[in-house]
Order: C-alpha cells, then structure tokens, then sequence
C-alpha cells in the first residue's frame, strides 16, 4: 500500500494486508489530526478530502507510507478493508449529511459510518435510522480535545450500538488520551448518546469558560490587575483545587505578548465571542427535559450581548465603582460556580438518561472526560467518585460536594454582590448561586404562582394541608 499513489490502486487491487484498517473523510484541522494520530499508533488509513493539497499534505508528511490519499468517496471505499469503517470529520449540519449520502450511495452491508464531528444528538439519531434501513451501521461519537487532543490523545464519547463499538474500539483506545492507564474512550450509550454527552461537555465548556472571563472581569476592571497579575493568579490557581485545562490555558493566554504591538495579546483581542452552537444546543436540550442549567444559558447569552456591537456602541457608559473583594475570593467563587455548572450539565445528562432510555453511566461520563478534552479537571475525579457512590443523586446533593460548595458560598455571594453593586457583569455566577439558593430554600415562592394561575386561568393548586389537587382559590366562584 506504501507505494499506491492518489486514487491509483494497482489493476489488481490492494491485497489484504494493504487495505486501510479505516477511512477518514475530512481533512480539516480536526480530521488532519486524528488521522496522523491514526497512523502513529499503527493504522492505515484512507483519507478522502475535496480539497487535493490537503490529501497531498498528509501523503507525503510525516507516517505518509500509512496513508492511501483518495481522489473521491469510491476510491475511499475501495480501499479500506470490510467491513468498512469510516469516520467523518466534516462540519456539522449540511455538509454532515452530504458526507453520509457520498458514502452511503457506493457503500455495502455492514459498513459503517462513524460521524466523529459535533453533531446535534437529534441529526445522529435521524441519521443512525436512516442508514440502518439501507443494512448500514452507524456510530456518533463526539470528540474533544482541540487540534492537540486530536493529534495525541483526545477524549471520546461513542454513541450507537455497542456491537458496532466493539468493533472499532481498540482503534479508538489506542489514539485516545490516558487518565493514568485508562483510555478516555467509552461506549456511553446507544443512538444519539454520544453525540449528547459531548454536546453537555461543550456547554459545560461555555459555562466554565464564561465564568473565568467574568472573573478575569472583576479582577481588571474591579482590582485593577493587569494582565501579568492575571496570568499569576490563574497560574497559582491551576495548582490546587481548579487545576484544569482552561484555567492553565488562561494564564497562558493572560501571559501572552503580541509580538507586532509589544502589548498583553488580551488588549488587542476584540471583546466580541463567536460561537458554533453546542451551548446552545444544551440549553434548548436542557428546557426540553425540564433541566435547569442557567449557568450554560448565561454563558450562551454572554457571547450572544458580546457580539450586538451596535447596540453595545450605543449603550455603552463607563462603569464602576472599584469592588472590595480579594483575588482568594474570586478563587472560591469561581470554584463554587464550576461546581454548580458541572451539577447542571450532570444533570441534563440524567434527564436525558431517563427520557431517551440510555441508561448513562455518570460516573463513566466523568472518567472520560478526566483527560484529553477542553474540560478536563481535578475535579471529575472527585465527581466520578460521587457518582460511584451514588448513581443517580444529584451532584450538589452527593455528600463530598455539599461539604465542598458550603464553605465557598460566602465568597459566591460577596463575589455576585460586587458584581451587582459596581456594574461589572458576571452572569453566569449569578445564576449558579440563584440555582443553588433555589435548590436549598426551605420554603419556596411557587405558591404565589399557583395562586396566580389560578387566579386568572383557574388552573388550580395543591394544598399543603389535605391531599389531592384542583383545589381553587376563593378568588373562583361557584
Ligand atoms: C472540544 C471543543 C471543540 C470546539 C468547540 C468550540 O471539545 O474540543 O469543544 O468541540 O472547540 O466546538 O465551540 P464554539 O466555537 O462554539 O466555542
């Protein structure tokens, strides 16, 4: 196979031990990764991309001997040994489905599709039927981790069935990343489960993220640290009980120096953020199962005001009064809120469990994503654990958490006082402490509510002192 050049397989054809153990259709930054990944550990693979540079690129880089550059989705085929493998690294969406139906057309029984992109769990289940009823087979799997997770070890979360898994896991355990010995790769659970899961991981992500810029907020524009003093305390913080990729990857980014301007890049970078839709399919996915997770909708909506320059233009007004917090405050406030977004992503998961009959493994959700991918942290360890010794319960109810939240909340409040007081917005924090005072508030406000659906719709209310319902108020008459 070494010497099979684009799309010219010899007139007889590869012979067995020349066929590709998988296709990979994609050449993107994502897709040029794990197919080097690939090749390291061992696999041939062939490589399909519309554009020649890009299959050119990979053919005559580094483990170019282990690749089989093919001019379209035929050659690819052909050239993988069956039952067929393939993984998809193309955009979600449009292009996703155009993939699919370029496989599916020349494909046989038996081969399978592996959609590896960030796929909307609901197009992987339509998906998934679709290809079944033409005897093809089909894994969702979401995978993270960045070009660099990609290339030497992402996390990744399958979906479909775990037959099919079975098939194709030693691959995907050998380029996946290690925590200690164990591969962060798992068959999580069937049609669309994979898919999901990444998608809560990505909006966890966003949550997790808004809240380091929140806090980096409060401590420019609040504290007056400029970027050195950030980047030291991000960097001091990563050591203890944040230890995580993204507050690593915020000192660094805090640390950075624009070569052309000599400045902190963080005073050159527009404060407007883009965003490709995965937090946004969690929070619709989270008020579709009854879910609560404010901290995502925050964060989703944050990017969303970042980038209504217009508007911002014409609002805009200098704020604040200096706040009188110290940075070991903003340190547990950002550790309480981490807490709650990590809770709130648990449990959309556990609501989708039970609605899509998944039976999600929680604790093995927080394995998996203990290495390699964007949300890795110290923290998952703890969370597995609590999952271990109670499946099922709610994160902020596991014993090792109340314990955890308690002691940070007097610095989650001083933090969302000053935030409210100076003007300096930090959304996402706000809403973990209301979800958390919610969630612990003795007795509530919905009675009011009760009262006023009845009121005027004469929708009816329970009673604390008698059972039943339907009950009315005397506001009804008759
Ligand atoms: C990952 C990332 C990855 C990607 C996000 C970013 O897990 O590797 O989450 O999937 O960076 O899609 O999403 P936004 O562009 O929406 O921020």
């Amino acid at each position: 196979m070494d010497d099979l050049t684009e799309g010219g397989l010899t007139d007889s054809g590869p012979t067995d031990s020349e066929l590709a153990d998988i296709g990979l259709v994609g050449l993107g930054v994502m897709g040029a990764n794990l197919a080097l990944n690939l090749a390291e550990k061992g696999f041939r693979v062939a490589v399909f991309d519309r554009d020649p540079e890009r299959r050119a690129a990979l053919a005559s880089g580094a483990f170019g001997a282990r690749f089989t550059a093919c001019e379209n989705e035929g050659a690819l085929l052909a050239a993988v040994r069956p039952p067929r493998p393939t993984l998809l690294l193309v955009p979600a969406g449009a292009p996703t489905d155009a993939a699919i139906a370029g496989l599916a057309d020349l494909a046989e029984p038996g081969d399978l599709v592996i959609d590896a992109g960030n796929a909307d769990f609901n197009d992987t289940r339509r998906r998934a039927h679709e290809l079944e009823a033409r005897s093809l087979t089909f894994l969702g799997v979401g995978v993270s981790g960045g070009a660099e997770g990609a290339r030497h070890g992402p996390a990744m979360m399958a979906g479909g069935s775990r037959a099919i898994w079975a098939r194709v896991e030693p691959m995907f355990t050998a380029i996946a990343a290690r925590h200690g010995e164990a591969p962060c790769a798992a068959w999580l659970g069937p049609d669309g489960a994979g898919h999901f899961v990444k998608t809560v991981h990505n909006g966890i992500e966003y949550a997790d993220m808004q809240m380091i810029a929140e806090v980096y907020g409060l401590l420019r524009d609040g504290l007056g640290a400029d970027e050195a003093r950030v980047a030291d305390l991000f960097r001091a913080w990563s050591e203890g009980p944040l230890a995580s990729y993204l507050v690593e990857i915020t000192a660094e980014v805090a640390a950075a120096i624009d070569p052309e301007s000599g400045k902190p890049v963080l005073q050159i970078i527009a404060d407007s953020a883009g965003q490709k839709g995965t937090g946004r399919w969690s929070a619709i996915e989270a008020l579709r199962l009854g879910s609560v997770a404010s901290t995502i909708e925050a964060a989703v909506g944050a990017r969303n005001l970042s980038a209504a320059s217009e508007l911002r233009a014409s609002l805009a007004s200098p704020s604040a009064a200096k706040i009188d917090l110290t940075p070991e405050q903003l340190h547990d406030a950002l550790h309480a809120g981490k807490i709650v977004a990590y809770a709130q992503g648990f449990d959309v998961l556990a609501r989708a469990s039970v609605e899509y009959g998944w039976s999600l493994d929680l604790a093995q959700v927080a394995r998996v994503w203990r290495a390699g991918c964007i949300i890795r942290s110290a923290m998952l360890d703890d969370i597995a654990a609590a999952f271990e010794a109670h499946p099922g319960a709610s994160l902020l109810s596991a014993p090792a958490f109340r314990a955890r939240l308690d002691p940070l909340l007097p610095a989650l409040r001083a933090t969302v006082a000053a935030s409210a007081l100076s003007g300096l917005p930090a959304p996402a924090l706000a809403n973990a402490l209301a979800y958390r005072d919610q969630l612990t508030q003795p007795r509530g406000t919905a009675n009011i509510l009760q009262g006023l659906r009845d009121y005027f719709g004469q929708h009816g209310f329970e009673r604390t002192d008698r059972d039943g319902s339907g009950f009315h108020g005397p506001w009804v008459s008759g």
